[in-house]
Formats: C-alpha cells, structure tokens, sequence
C-alpha cells in the first residue's frame, strides 16, 4: 500500500527548511509520497497571517515541478474551525487506498494528548515522527510506547536541525532585511508582488551575485530554446533542494544550476571563442555536448558577472566531472540528470532516489551509466569523466 506523508501547517510563509523536511522524509524510505496540508482561516486570524489562499500559492510555487511533493486544499476549501480528524475522515474517504501518516516534531509527539478525538485519529493515521540533533530520545520514545500501547502506529526518521522559521522570515520581510537562502526566489517574487508580511516590492535579494536573477532569466530566454531554458528552471530548483538536503550553499547550487547551460546554443566556434582564456583539449575542442560547460563558465563569469569560483568550477565540470569533485560540482552534474523535466531514460529514477539520499552512490551510478553509454555507442570515455569514475571504483576496491 501507498504511503504517505501528511505536513500540516500555516505555511505562514512555506520556507526552504519546510521543503527540506518533506524531502528528508522521502528519503527516510518511510513514506512515498509528502502532501502539503495549509490550514484554512481560522475564525479570528491575526493580523500576521495571511490568508489561507495566498499561504497554498506560495506552497505550490515552492514545491513547483518537484516529485512526490503535492499540496491539498483539504483544509484551505473548508470554512470555521478545522480538526485533524475531520481532515484525516475526508482525506481517507477520497483515498480509501493510501496509508497515511502525519508528519510530527518530538514536540507535538509530547502534545498528542491534546488533539481534538486522538482515540479516533490513530484509526484513521501512522505517525512519522522526525528527530533532530540533541533533541530527548528516551523521552519521545517513552511517550511513543505509551501511545503504541494505546494503538497508534509510530515511526521515526532522522532530520537536520531546524535553522530557519517563518516568524523569522516575516520579521526580516518586515524590517527590510535580505532573506536569500531562506525561501525559494519565487515565494519571495510572490510575497512581494502582493506585498505580504509588510514586505516591500523592489527589494527582490534573488541573484545577488552578478546580475539579478530577472536579468539572467530574461538573457537565458534570449539566449537558449524553450525547452533548454525550461531545464535550466529545473536544474535550479533541483540543485537548490538537494544543496538543502546535503548541507550545501543553497544560493550557489541555483546560481550553478540556473547558468550551467548558458552557452549550450551557441556554435560550437563560438564556444571555442568564448573559451579562449581556458586551455582545451581536442577531444573537447570537437565535441559540443562537452564544450558547452568550458564555454558556459566563461559566459556566466564574463556575461553574467558571476566571480564566485565554486559556482564556475560547478558549471565548468558538469558534462565530464572529473576526479576529487567537490560536493557542489556533484549537486550539479547530477541535478542536470535528474530535473524534473527530463525525458525518461533507463536508469533515470535509480538515479532520483540515490540523489536525495547518498551524493556519491548517486555519482558512481552515473559515471558508470555514462561509460555504458559510450561504449554502446562506440567511443570513449573522456579522460576526466574517466578519472572520476576510478575514483570511486578504485574507492570500492580498498573497501573491499
Ligand atoms: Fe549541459
Ligand atoms: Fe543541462
């Protein structure tokens, strides 16, 4: 049976670390599939929420086009006060065949006692309850076991400290103060636009390196086709969440991501041109597919004004890697093979699932699937994609 993650909450904005636990929750291999749950309006709502149809936009702006995370009206459609069980009654009747469980800190594990009809909403859910570091575990487990022995269905999952909140965030909106890397650009494009939390509409911190984030999207949609500028949104957002995932600069890994393809409609000459600082080898110098991130790193310095050197070295490696990549570079290689927009190939959803979990399983799975590749198609392997996979295999062999 399907399972699912059920996280409740106002949303109050969805920021990034909302986004990481639903991924880490994927990850944990305890559920398959993480639903949204924004709580409706409630009867008397202060004057620092806002209302219950903005917070689900900017939930399905923040979870736009990424897999197994959807967003439900469930809560937002209903009027007066909302319970959980009445939610969990209407969710199981038009899901009769999904296993529920409700997504909780240790926190409200301890409070579970004062949920309206708890006796009733352990029939109709599981709990997914989500530690974090120096959190109480003989306290959460003997909490857990009272309610197991009451019926309930408990399991546990590991998750990285929460370092951002949405009180947080309004108060920065508020006060004027930047809030990159805390909420994903568009929810932030969102907030302004409908002036939100007092925020203030031309103070936009997205792409604070070179040029703004709207200049670079409205140069790479002059620049590249629809369906490549459609990846490289893709290749962003997937860098940006895996950069959450695996403790990574969040804001570099979608700069990275948005520019890794910048230079790939340009002629092969022309990248040879943009290159020139960079010296080539001739395998490079013939093959477009490899060429485009030469080119593209020199374009996103020299065009785009980035100057930040992991971002360029992760544009710079991302079609042959190579040995000793750094976490970054791996972020991107990997997030341009799995984007959402991707076209299916064999392999592809082996590699999705090892990317939110283990960086390098995910690395080595792919390096070799590109050697596969190669020789199916009768060349070779370029000798830094060469490089990069003895790396690992030659890892594999010391393991052993
Ligand atoms: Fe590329
Ligand atoms: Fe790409």
């Amino acid at each position: 049976m399907r399972r699912i993650g059920l996280m409740g909450g106002s949303f109050n904005p969805i920021h990034l670390a909302h986004v990481r636990l639903a991924r880490e929750a994927l990850a944990s291999g305890r559920v398959d599939e993480v639903i949204f749950l924004p709580t409706g309006n409630p009867p008397h709502k202060g004057l620092e929420l806002a209302d219950k149809l903005a917070r689900y936009d900017m939930v399905c702006l923040a979870i736009a086009g990424q897999q197994n995370l959807s967003v439900s009206r469930a809560e937002i459609d209903r009027e007066g006060v909302i319970y959980t069980v009445d939610t969990l009654r209407a969710l199981r009747q038009s899901m009769p065949d999904l296993q529920f469980f409700y997504l909780i800190g240790t926190d409200t594990l301890l409070q579970l006692g004062t949920w309206r009809q708890i006796d009733t909403v352990i029939t109709l859910c599981g709990f997914l309850v989500y530690m974090r570091p120096g959190e109480d575990e003989p306290l959460a487990k003997s909490c857990a076991a009272q309610w197991q022995a009451r019926g309930a269905s408990i399991e546990w999952m590991q998750a990285k400290p929460w370092d951002v909140s949405s009180t947080e965030i309004r108060r920065r909106l508020r006060e004027g103060l930047p809030v990159e890397g805390l909420l994903a650009p568009n929810v932030e494009q969102y907030i302004r636009e409908h002036a939100l939390y007092g925020a203030r509409a031309e103070e936009s911190s997205a792409g604070t390196d070179g040029m703004k984030r709207e200049k670079m999207l409205y140069r790479l949609k002059k620049d590249l086709d629809a369906q490549r500028y459609q990846h490289t949104l893709g290749v962003e957002e997937t860098a940006r969440q895996m950069a959450l995932v695996f403790g990574e600069d969040a804001q570099k890994a979608a700069l990275a991501g948005l520019l890794h393809d910048c230079a790939k409609c340009l002629t092969l000459s022309q990248m040879v041109k943009a290159a020139k600082e960079v010296p080539l080898d001739p395998v490079m110098k013939e093959s477009k597919a490899l060429m485009h991130a030469v080119a593209g790193m020199c374009v996103a310095k020299n065009v785009y004004g980035v100057d930040d050197a992991q971002v360029l070295s992760a544009i710079r490696w991302h079609t042959t890697g190579h040995a000793g990549m750094t976490n970054l570079e791996k972020i991107i290689y990997l997030a341009d093979m799995i984007e959402p927009n991707r076209k299916p190939y064999p392999g592809l959803e082996q590699i999705r699932a090892l990317c939110w979990k283990n960086l390098d399983e995910a690395m080595h799975t792919a390096l070799r699937m590109s050697l596969e590749h190669v020789v199916q198609q009768g060349k070779t392997l370029h000798p830094d994609t060469l490089a990069a996979l003895l790396d690992y295999e030659h890892a594999d062999n010391i393991q052993q």
